[in-house]
């Protein structure tokens, strides 16, 4: 039997997430671990693994060239990929924030008469603006969004926190919580159907990882 491709997103969600898979007795340490590498087959020849961008994930997990991937909220809500998610994992707990400069967080926003929001999430954001009936400029950035209201690019910005320092340390404070986020479970719905028994095993096995993560057993 083929293996299992799974999609692991670059960046903050990697480590614990092979943590994960090391848990569960399958290996993807080689994966970032300094190497170049964007394709492993685990020794155990069930998985193989992709690694790709975090934005990218979903779409190698819609497209099917993988069959299962991991990915946080903020991506899928973002991009609304046509895909199952059969599980959230409990890890990469994040927000996504509306963030002001310090010195402007107590302004009305409604008063103000430009509102530019930097974002690498333009449709959540705009959404959000819309709910409010608020007219906005976003600016898409792909990245260290911090940077644009410091440097007068834009007054607000929508994005991730985390531990709140990034913020903090570019003098920003945070004026709401759009979303909660954790990494999440994706199954190309094809392959959820054609290969149903594989992945229902690797589901079952997260979930009950996850579960004694959380109740603080075991840990990768
Ligand atoms: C994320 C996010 C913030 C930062 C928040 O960026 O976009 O910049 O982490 O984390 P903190 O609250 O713990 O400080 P990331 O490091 O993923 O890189 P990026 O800015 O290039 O997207």
């Amino acid at each position: 039997m083929a293996s299992l491709t799974l999609a692991l997103p670059k960046g903050r969600l990697l480590g614990p997430a092979v943590s994960l898979l090391k848990h569960l007795g399958y290996d993807a340490s080689a994966l970032g671990n300094g190497s170049r590498k964007l394709i492993l087959d685990d020794a155990t020849g069930a998985l193989r693994y992709v690694l790709a961008k975090p934005d990218d994930v979903p779409v190698y997990v819609e497209y099917g060239v993988a069959d299962l991937g991991i990915v946080g909220q903020d991506v899928l809500r973002e991009r609304e990929p046509d895909v199952y998610e059969p599980l959230t994992l409990g890890f990469g707990r994040c927000r996504l924030v509306l963030a002001a400069p310090r010195a402007r967080s107590q302004v009305n926003l409604r008063l103000e008469p430009v509102l530019r929001i930097a974002t690498k999430y333009p449709r959540l954001t705009s959404a959000y603006f819309q709910q409010r009936g608020m007219a906005v400029e976003i600016i898409r950035l792909s990245g260290s969004v911090e940077l644009a209201p410091a440097t007068g690019l834009a007054n607000l910005l929508v994005d991730v926190v985390d531990t709140g320092r990034t913020l903090r340390e570019n003098g920003l404070v945070e004026v709401e919580t759009l979303l909660r986020s954790e990494a999440t479970l994706i199954a190309n719905r094809a392959a959820f159907k054609l290969r149903m028994t594989e992945i229902g095993l690797l589901v079952r096995d997260m979930e009950r990882a996850t579960r004694e993560r959380a109740d603080g057993g075991p840990r990768g």
